[in-house]
């Protein structure tokens, strides 16, 4: 094992190296956010440098991702010049057993969203301790809401028996502020999430609301990084 890693950090290298080595050349990628990502990002950006792939155009999914992106050298694209994404690689906070999903653990749901919709493949990328039985007993769910709506939409998931937090920054004073310039609710349902369908759409359908974090029926495939007899792993979990 890498002396210099702890375990998690380990698994998710290990997890975005094997999806980095998915990709084939000539294609168009969804290029993830946060930190499972971003080592996918520069094993994807490794290849290219080694010749071992050719010919590849990213669409990120957050400032995060193109500022990491363009250090890696990997050539950039945006949605409005492609007809598709052919394969879209991302983390997540939690996968249940369905591979349905919580994100936004970074506030990049809305465009890992709509980018990985606009996929015909879409590979999620986890250390093991991502994977629970149930949804949002653990983990927030997090809501990106437009500022002058907080209030309305608040009241709104409260009535749904929601818990809401306002996310606020780490290093700056006042909430989260999100790369399409909104806020972020963290919601928190007693018992977790029974019906994520139902309630990725209930909740989108409340006036303010831009888009949740419930990713349902999306992922093909789940890469999962474990650590076993002290050894790294991943494991693949196929729709
Ligand atoms: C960002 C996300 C991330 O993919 C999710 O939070 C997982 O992040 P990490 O790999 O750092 O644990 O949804 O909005």
């Amino acid at each position: 094992m890498s002396a210099e890693l702890d375990p998690a950090t380990l698994m998710k290298k290990q997890v975005g190296a094997a999806a980095a080595a998915m990709v084939k050349s000539g294609s168009i990628v969804g290029l993830g956010t946060g930190s499972t990502a971003a080592f996918m990002i520069q094993a994807l950006g490794d290849r290219l440098k080694s010749g071992d792939l050719t010919d590849i155009q990213g669409v990120t999914t957050s400032f995060q991702g193109e500022v990491l992106a363009r250090e890696c050298g990997i050539p950039l694209t945006t949605l409005d010049m492609i007809d598709g994404i052919d394969i879209a690689i991302d983390g997540a906070d939690e996968v249940d057993p369905d591979l349905n999903l919580i994100k936004g653990g970074g506030a990049a749901h809305t465009q890992e969203k709509l980018v990985e919709a606009f996929s015909k493949k879409f590979i999620v990328i986890v250390d093991s301790g991502k994977l629970v039985n149930k949804l949002n007993l653990n983990f927030l769910l997090p809501v990106e809401v437009i500022p002058k709506a907080l209030n309305p939409v608040t009241k709104a998931i409260e009535r749904l028996n929601g818990k809401v937090t306002l996310r606020m920054g780490v290093k700056k004073s006042g909430p989260v502020v999100t790369d399409q310039g909104n806020l972020i609710l963290d919601v928190k349902f007693a018992n977790g999430i029974d019906n994520a369908v139902e309630l990725e759409k209930t909740l989108n359908n409340i006036p303010g609301v831009l888009e949740n974090g419930l990713f349902v029926n999306m992922v093909d495939l789940v890469l999962v990084g474990e650590v076993i007899d002290g050894q790294p792993a991943v494991r693949e979990i196929r729709r």
